[in-house]
């Protein structure tokens, strides 16, 4: 942790005219839109898919829909996993104010350089702190965050060659075949650790941030489960008993439908294992700080 932090000088209320009582922005039109829980995205030309820049980056669509959907213009937003900073570009690019944490150096300092395209009317501001989640309480106050959002390292999912199994003959052998893409070595990065230590830490970390949200403020964390030597592990499962044991209630579970990102699949497990393609849907779980 840095030595004297001090609270972050950051707007939290909304600047917008929508009523109290909204939970967003939207119009009713708009909210039928968003009620639909299989949820599909396309990466646009600002996204960053060069898995040497970083391993595990979602699309700036993502977020943005989570900010639409549980904030309003001004509110905070917090990433606590922000890796290059995707959460923050769709908080700056909706005008909402936002806070994003990372462990490693180097993903923070890539993130601030892709903040730095102004817009033509700056009224939100967004900063990135190179610290662990864990402390995010010395900076943040209570009660001053609207959304929560994010999508954590899985458990130690990279922290393995990578055989690129799911594709097909010879897109398998890859520029990252057979590479091990973990985030870091820290052994507080998240990623590094097996799934059930993983879930305490993970634990630790949201009970910590739970006091910063607003009442009835979302959570949503972005996650998937694992195979590991021909077993499978309900990560979804652990991160939900996690969350609930430090205090959150689970509110939605939305399927990201991620079929229209998948291209040269492999066959595997024929003819006798029966394994679904896990690159084909990923969770989005939605939880929130209960009401008073
Ligand atoms: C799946 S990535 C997030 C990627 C992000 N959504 C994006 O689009 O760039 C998870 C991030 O968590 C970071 N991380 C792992 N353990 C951490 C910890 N204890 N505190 C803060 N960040 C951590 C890793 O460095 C990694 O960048």
């Amino acid at each position: 942790m840095k030595k004297n932090v001090k609270t972050l000088n950051i707007l939290n209320e909304k600047t917008c005219n929508c009523p109290l009582n909204h939970t967003n922005c939207l119009s009713a039109k708009e909210w039928l839109h968003h009620q639909v829980a299989v949820w599909e995205f396309f990466y646009e030309k600002r996204d960053i898919r060069d898995k040497e820049t970083h391993p595990a980056v979602f699309p700036i669509a993502l977020p943005k829909k989570c900010i639409q959907l549980f904030t309003h213009k001004g509110e905070l937003v917090l990433d606590p996993f922000v890796g290059i900073g995707t959460t923050l570009i769709a908080s700056k690019d909706l005008d909402r104010n936002a806070v994003g944490f990372d462990l490693k150096k180097e993903y923070v300092n890539f993130s601030k350089k892709r903040l730095e395209q102004k817009r033509l009317e700056d009224s939100s501001r967004q900063i990135i702190i190179n610290d662990d989640a864990i402390n995010i309480p010395k900076y943040l106050e209570k009660e001053s965050v609207a959304l929560c959002v994010t999508s954590p390292p899985y458990s130690n999912m990279l922290n393995r060659k990578r055989l690129n199994k799911s594709r097909r003959g010879n897109l398998r052998q890859d520029k990252i075949y057979m590479k091990v893409q973990q985030y870091s070595n820290n052994p507080r990065d998240l990623g590094t650790m097996e799934p059930r230590v993983y879930a305490n830490a993970l634990g630790e970390i949201y009970k910590g941030i739970l006091p910063l949200l607003k009442y009835k403020a979302h959570c949503i964390i972005n996650i998937t489960d694992l195979w590991w030597e021909n077993k499978r592990i309900p990560l979804h499962i652990y991160v939900i008993e996690a969350l609930e044991k430090a205090g959150y209630e689970l509110r939605n579970t939305i399927i990201w439908d991620r079929r229209n990102l998948v291209n040269g699949a492999g066959i595997f497990g024929y003819p006798n294992n029966y394994i679904t393609l896990g690159t084909t849907f990923e969770y989005i779980l939605d939880f929130w700080r209960p009401p008073k």
